[in-house]
């Protein structure tokens, strides 16, 4: 077997930044300890998140020249259209400026006091979303995607033997929308299988419930059908995503991952009905119709975007870069949730640092030394996303608690990857050294982007 070279060359470049140590523990202070307060310019290697992040092509950036910025009627936005129908085969495309202005549009129909909305993992803008306008969002994934340290080839999977239950428990007038996220990201971005979708699809049908599906990173998770599904080896990329389209009855996507765009979203749907119901609500918080939030160039974009995310030697480099990784942190015991995902290797924070208990939150303690070691940026994806306050104000933790490394789509090289290695072996082999936090500010809605930490006091 010869190297999977990246399936590009590199045209445009932009520099990186070193910091000292010493720098960086003075950043980190100044950030509260919160990587998302950090300057961008003060990170070596940034792997916060593949949103938005990645590289355009040669051809995204002609698209953009030929954006076409008419308020109604662009043609970018017909070329927008047709590739996402291409793509779903949905007949109603509404653009949006990215995926949780999708998600507000559609849960402001779909949500409300009383309801509830059941997923295999619904992501943190999606969740709060759901309870902005009043629903409950509940979690079904199957039973070994809650286990970091097994490996299993479709762990995003919703628990179907569940969605039946609670749909029948909480009574399937109260369920507005049963929505799988593809590839389930805040579950260590593993994949859902077709037999999976077609088995959501047929639970909906019996009940009458909306199947959508959060189509974020639809192109990866088609590749892991590709290759872990029987039936599926000598289907294309595009077959399997318009199959996995085919059964659902909408969908929400942010074309910031799967469609190379550095904006941008889309809510696609079947229904006529509440098609226009949702065009009323985009001219009132987005914008017209033909443009939702987005300038004409940014259409062009996805619409290009979308056109190369199917292309199979690219989504070959992808996933293999990330199991790269994932090989060499095998080699050093290294714990991560396995199998590597799709757009991101996810660091085991609780296996990693078992000294420090979860209400003083691991995943935070792991993001903070991964930057003071080598200036690399992760996120906590454990007790600070996702944690609650009982009703005396016990911190209720996540079920995991992870520190992802997300990686940006066609951006980083090799060597990159190999420093970010040295890094994360360096900070296991120290790991007895690290602290915990607490938290010392924190909002009522999403608190991991603003929250502030201290190091935790010590017994
Ligand atoms: N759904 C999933 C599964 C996501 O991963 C994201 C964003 C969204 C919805 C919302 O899309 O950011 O365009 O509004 N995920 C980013 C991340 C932020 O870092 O994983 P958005």
């Amino acid at each position: 077997m010869r190297t999977i070279i990246e399936p590009f060359r590199i045209k445009s470049v932009e520099p990186i930044h070193s910091t000292t140590p010493e720098q960086r523990k003075e950043l980190l202070i100044q950030a509260h300890y919160n990587p998302f307060l950090l300057k961008a310019k003060d990170v070596i290697i940034d792997l916060l998140t593949d949103s938005g992040t990645g590289a355009m092509s040669s051809e995204q950036w002609a698209g953009i020249m030929r954006g076409d910025e008419s308020y109604a009627g662009s043609e970018s936005f017909y070329r927008f259209e047709s590739a996402v129908k291409n793509i779903t085969g949905m007949p109603f495309i509404i653009p949006v400026h990215q995926g949780r202005a999708a998600e507000h549009i559609l849960f402001t129909f779909k949500g409300g006091e009383g309801k509830y909305i059941l997923s295999n993992t619904l992501f943190d803008t999606t969740r709060a979303n759901i309870e902005f306008s009043g629903a409950q969002g509940l979690d079904l994934l199957c039973p070994e995607g809650k286990l970091p340290a097994v490996s299993a080839p479709f762990k995003g999977n919703i628990d179907t033997q569940k969605l039946r239950q609670v749909i029948e428990e909480k009574g399937k007038e109260n369920i507005s929308v049963v929505i799988v996220t593809v590839t389930n990201n805040s579950g260590g971005g593993q994949p859902v299988s077709m037999e999976n979708i077609k088995m959501v699809r047929d639970i909906c049908s019996h009940y009458e419930i909306p199947f959508f599906i959060d189509a974020c990173r639809f192109a990866e998770n088609a590749y892991f059908i590709k290759k872990r599904e029987v039936g599926y080896q000598d289907k294309t990329i595009i077959d399997i995503a318009r199959e996995m389209f085919s059964y659902a009855d909408g969908c929400t996507m942010s074309a910031k991952k799967d469609a190379f765009a550095n904006i941008g979203g889309f809510l696609a749907l079947n229904d006529a009905k509440l098609a226009e119901q949702c065009r009323n609500q985009l001219v009132i918080t987005e914008g017209f119709p033909t443009y939702g939030g987005l300038a004409g160039r940014d259409l062009e974009a996805i619409a290009i975007g979308l056109g190369e995310i199917v292309q199979e030697d690219y989504l070959h480099y992808r996933i293999r870069s990330i199991e790269y990784i994932a090989e060499k942190l095998d080699a050093e015991n290294v714990p991560y949730l396995k199998p590597s995902g799709g757009h991101a290797l996810y660091l085991d924070a609780k296996a990693f640092l078992p000294h420090i208990p979860v209400h003083e939150y691991p995943g935070q303690a792991l993001a903070a030394a991964l930057y003071l070691e080598g200036g690399i940026r992760g996120v906590e994806i454990g007790s600070v996303m996702f944690g609650k306050y009982d009703q005396q104000g016990k911190l209720v933790p996540a079920t995991l608690e992870l520190l992802r490394l997300a990686i940006p789509r066609r951006t980083y090289t090799q060597s990159h990857m190999d420093y970010l290695l040295e890094v994360i072996i360096n900070v296991y082999r120290n790991r007895k050294q690290i602290k915990g936090f607490e938290i010392t500010y924190e909002a009522e809605y999403l608190r991991h982007f603003t929250a502030h930490f201290k190091p935790a006091a010590q017994k």
